[in-house]
């Protein structure tokens, strides 16, 4: 019988150790979605080439995400787990989409753009298009839905263009897929220092890594930017304030969160204790999650095995695809 549930796809680039902006702005949706959707999750090792010539640590950093998503919730038993480099069948969509990408869509890209300017002396074919590269990804399992944050939107709809250039010129094969959260905004981490959103390239000590072990977590969080309180009651909170409350509303207790924002409208807040007691839970919510995931790195074998189980599925899906897309070309 036909599968009736939608499929979900996303992936991540296996660049650096999850953060609590991966956890809550990803990670957490997805455990979430493997129990309605059909879904694919996978490491984007082939994207990480565009920017990260070294492959020395490659596969250590892979299979560390891998033990990272499942110890962060992810049930190899009810979603797929796969390394984009074990799905060969992406490599050849990608080659007929790039007959429908055209360069002066591609330069526009505000992720291009950005590239550009942070590595000119790379700018390589891969880094231009990267976002088929990623249309490859999604539509290679005719996915419908794409959970990402707002900078992928456009990689988003780039796909839909492609899809439908595709479907036109050839035949009707794919869905057009869209980016998707659960209603609404998604919840957005702050750098600890109030500069922006949670990220894994930023000064290390404003980021909160899910690998990082008790006393690291205390001291980042004892160390996090604050001043002298609101001198008017209802005050608005600087970015910098707003992220400590944020995080505290993801781990504390209610009775804790409203005690702390009535201290702080009542201009009487100390954010010494504040922080005490945002450290001492985020540690009790940090810490299974971290000694899962080194567990399981513990054991490659395992996880290896999560990765081939992964990869058969994947492929299983990618040829389904690659059967119809060749014979609308006319292959
Ligand atoms: N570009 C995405 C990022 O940097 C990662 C990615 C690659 C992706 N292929 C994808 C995300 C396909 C969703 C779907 O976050």
């Amino acid at each position: 019988m036909e599968n009736k549930k939608e499929i979900v796809l996303s992936g991540i680039r296996p660049t650096g150790f999850l953060h609590l902006g991966n956890y809550y702005g990803a990670l957490r949706n997805w455990a979430r979605m493997q129990y309605e959707y059909d879904c694919y999750f996978f490491i984007a090792d082939w994207h990480s080439l565009t920017t990260h010539a070294d492959t020395k640590d490659l596969k250590t950093n892979t299979r560390r995400m891998v033990s990272e998503l499942v110890a962060g919730g992810l049930d190899p038993e009810k979603c797929v787990i796969y390394l984009q480099s074990d799905i060969p069948e992406i490599a050849e969509l990608y080659l007929y989409l790039n007959m429908l990408a055209y360069r002066g869509e591609l330069e526009k890209t505000s992720t291009f753009k950005d590239k550009v300017r942070q590595q000119p002396e790379n700018v390589n074919a891969g880094l231009i298009t990267y976002p088929v590269l990623q249309a490859a990804d999604i539509l290679i399992h005719r996915a419908l839905k794409v959970p990402v944050g707002k900078d992928q939107e456009q990689h988003i709809e780039m796909t839909r263009n492609f899809a439908e250039r595709f479907n036109h010129r050839y035949g009707e094969v794919f869905p057009l897929p869209v980016a998707f959260n659960y209603g609404g905004e998604l919840v957005k981490i702050l750098n600890l220092d109030g500069s922006g959103k949670m990220s894994k390239s930023e000064n290390q000590m404003n980021t909160i890594y899910l690998n990082d072990d008790d006393v690291l977590i205390t001291r980042k969080i004892m160390k996090a930017k604050t001043d002298q309180g609101p001198v008017a009651v209802n005050s608005k909170k600087p970015d910098y304030i707003q992220g400590l409350f944020t995080l505290l509303s993801l781990v504390s207790k209610k009775d804790t969160v409203d005690k702390f924002e009535e201290d702080f409208n009542q201009c009487r807040i100390r954010y010494g204790d504040m922080k005490k007691q945002l450290a001492e839970d985020l540690v009790s919510f940090i810490r299974p999650l971290r000694e899962n995931a080194q567990r399981l790195q513990q054991n490659p074998a395992h996880i290896d095995g999560i990765l081939s189980d992964g990869a058969g599925k994947a492929r299983k899906s990618a040829r389904a695809t690659l059967v119809k897309v060749r014979e609308a070309i006319g292959f």
